[in-house]
């Protein structure tokens, strides 16, 4: 029996786009999307994941000829270089936001690779740094993400222990004076994508919610003295991530989306994830796939 095994490829594309609704005036559509109503362009970032059992010449499917091949067609030719919002019949009823474009891609590629039994399983699409989409097929529901940092001073060490017990157990993370970092944050959220937005949520609202409810609340603190929670608890990374987490569940959720995972990167080298529905603490550690190459011809797509 074959084993079954996921492969990724990531292609890149430069577009513009614009989001901005004729049944709006010209104030909402500022106040609700920003720059993006002024036609910026993007350099996307795409993966395709797919899945599937490992053939007799050991792969899934060949990333070098038939995915590549697929994804010149379906995505390079039609959107490098183009404005989404006239690149598909689609996009004039649904802005072209990243949700949106990553379902139109799944639709066009999913049966395309379905013909040659391959499988499409996740679609990842970034517009930027600050942002990154994944749609797995559901519908009209994807995840959105967004990223964030702030800077905050910390000491590690519990009460009840001596300097040199909590040196033992934090090394020099527990020196009395404490000491700094640049904490990265990453804020996922899953939601139903609006029929007329294409959105999960509007980034302005959640990003919002997210520097008052986090940004303001913690940086440039001392979080051991100035975050009354962690005068009880010690402020290691996953515990700020829970902290994060459980300060975010419900206004995330009065926004009409769900809160699903926070990443926190204390350091390049240090990071921690936590879920809110903690039997997906296993699921996709990373926010960029892995690439994997094969090297063997397969049949080409078409
Ligand atoms: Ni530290």
């Amino acid at each position: 029996m074959s084993e079954i095994c996921t492969i990724s490829r990531r292609v890149t594309f430069a577009a513009s786009y614009r989001y901005w609704l004729p049944e709006l005036s010209e104030a909402e559509n500022w106040q609700r999307f920003g720059i993006a109503a002024r036609a910026p362009g993007s350099t996307f970032t795409l993966w395709v994941q797919v899945r599937g059992p490992v053939d007799d010449h050991g792969m899934v499917a060949n990333l070098s000829t038939t995915i590549k091949r697929t994804l010149q067609r379906e995505v390079l030719q039609p959107l490098h270089g183009a404005y989404l919002n006239d690149v598909w019949p689609e996009f004039a009823n649904t802005l072209p936001s990243s949700e949106f474009v990553a379902i139109a891609l799944w639709q066009r590629l999913a049966p395309c690779w379905a013909a040659q039994q391959i499988a499409l399983s996740h679609i990842q699409l970034s517009p930027d740094a600050s942002l990154v989409v994944d749609y797995r097929g559901q519908d009209m529901e994807a995840d959105l993400t967004i990223h964030t940092h702030f800077s905050a001073a910390h000491r590690l060490s519990l009460p009840s222990l001596t300097l040199q017990q909590n040196s033992e157990i934090y090394g020099k993370c527990a020196r009395p004076s404490g000491h700094g970092h640049n904490y990265k944050l990453w804020v996922t959220v899953r939601g139903p994508i609006h029929p007329r937005t294409g959105m999960v949520i509007e980034l302005n609202q959640l990003r919002e919610l997210v520097d008052q409810e986090i940004i303001d609340h913690l940086d440039h603190t001392f979080l051991n003295q100035d975050i009354p929670a962690f005068e009880a608890i010690v402020p290691t990374a996953e515990n700020i991530a829970i902290y994060i987490r459980d300060r975010l569940l419900q206004p995330i959720q009065e926004l009409g989306v769900q809160l699903v995972k926070i990443r926190l990167d204390e350091t390049d080298n240090n990071s921690c994830e936590v879920y809110v529905d903690s039997s997906m603490n296993c699921a996709d550690p990373s926010p960029s796939m892995s690439a994997a190459i094969a090297t063997q011809p397969a049949q080409p797509c078409r």
